[in-house]
């Protein structure tokens, strides 16, 4: 009886990776929670569908509604100067994704990227952001969060003119045409981050269970796992 012999390929082994430091775990779910707290006081305070009943000078809902918003906003503002002085502080992973426009090599990352997501293949795996979510977090976190953060100071300025709020982002209702204008866009860039959160959700469980590298708790825990080559093997791995 002739003995047939079947190679059972080794089972790919994995490398626990430390990737994301605590002032970047720190940030993100104090990010998360404000934007929650800020989109969902927000859109009250543009639809304010919530009444009381008995008298208006027995009660002070709208006001408690602003009043979580503003709380919301600093948290928010801390968190963001904290992040950004982290990009510089933190690890190279910190800095990771982020776009650099002028780099053809970021370019070819972030067609690649998307291509790999379009075709749900696990291509080159990322130990910190992937171009594509480098550029998600500079468009949607960076660039709505200052429109956030400078269009709500203007607009809190306007209750104490003449105070710190007013005098440093005061200009900023001149410079779009008014409150009432600034107000829209303060409500607009809210939706974008609706968008964002979407996506960024979406995107996530997609990564995790395409690249299998503990995607979703490396948020939480700061590792993520990396393969390690067989033997043999030339590295596909990306460590940025
Ligand atoms: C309001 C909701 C959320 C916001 C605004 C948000 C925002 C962000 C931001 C700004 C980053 C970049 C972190 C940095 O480098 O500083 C990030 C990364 C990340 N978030 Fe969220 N996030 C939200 C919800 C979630 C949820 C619910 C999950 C998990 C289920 C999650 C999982 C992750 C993971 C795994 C990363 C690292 C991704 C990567 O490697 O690029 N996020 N998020
Ligand atoms: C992610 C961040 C934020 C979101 C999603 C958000 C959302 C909103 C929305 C939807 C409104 C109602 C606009 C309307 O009347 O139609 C609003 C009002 C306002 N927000 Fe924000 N906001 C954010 C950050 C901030 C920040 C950082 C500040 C800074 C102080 C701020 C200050 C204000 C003020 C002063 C108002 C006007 C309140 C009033 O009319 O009584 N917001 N916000």
């Amino acid at each position: 009886m002739s003995s047939t012999h079947v190679a059972i390929p080794e089972a790919p082994s994995y490398q626990r990776v430390y990737v994301w430091q605590w002032p970047i775990r720190v940030f993100h779910w104090i990010t998360a929670a404000s934007i929650v707290v800020l989109f969902t006081s927000g859109w009250l305070i543009g639809n304010p569908t919530l009444v009381s009943n008995g008298e208006a000078w027995e009660h002070f809902v709208m006001g408690r509604v602003r009043e979580v918003h503003l709380v919301a906003a600093m948290v928010f503002t801390l968190a963001f100067a904290w992040r950004s002085a982290w990009f510089f502080l933190g690890n190279r992973h910190a800095r990771s994704g982020f776009p650099y426009f002028w780099k053809p090599s970021w370019w070819r990352n972030l067609v690649t990227q998307g291509l790999d997501y379009l075709k749900l293949e696990a291509g080159t795996p990322h130990l910190g952001h992937n171009a594509l979510a480098g550029l998600s977090y500079t468009l949607f976190i960076i660039g709505l969060g200052l429109v956030q953060i400078f269009t709500g100071f203007a607009l809190l300025g306007q209750a104490q003119p003449g105070g710190l709020s007013d005098r440093l982002f005061g200009w900023v209702l001149p410079l779009l045409g008014g409150a009432m204008r600034a107000t829209a866009w303060h409500h607009l860039a809210a939706w974008g981050f609706v968008v964002f959160v979407v996506l960024h959700v979406y995107i996530i469980f997609i990564d995790a269970r395409q690249y299998r590298n503990g995607l979703i708790v490396s948020i939480i825990t700061g590792y993520k796992f990396k393969r390690r080559r067989a033997a043999g093997e030339t590295s596909k791995a990306n460590d940025d």
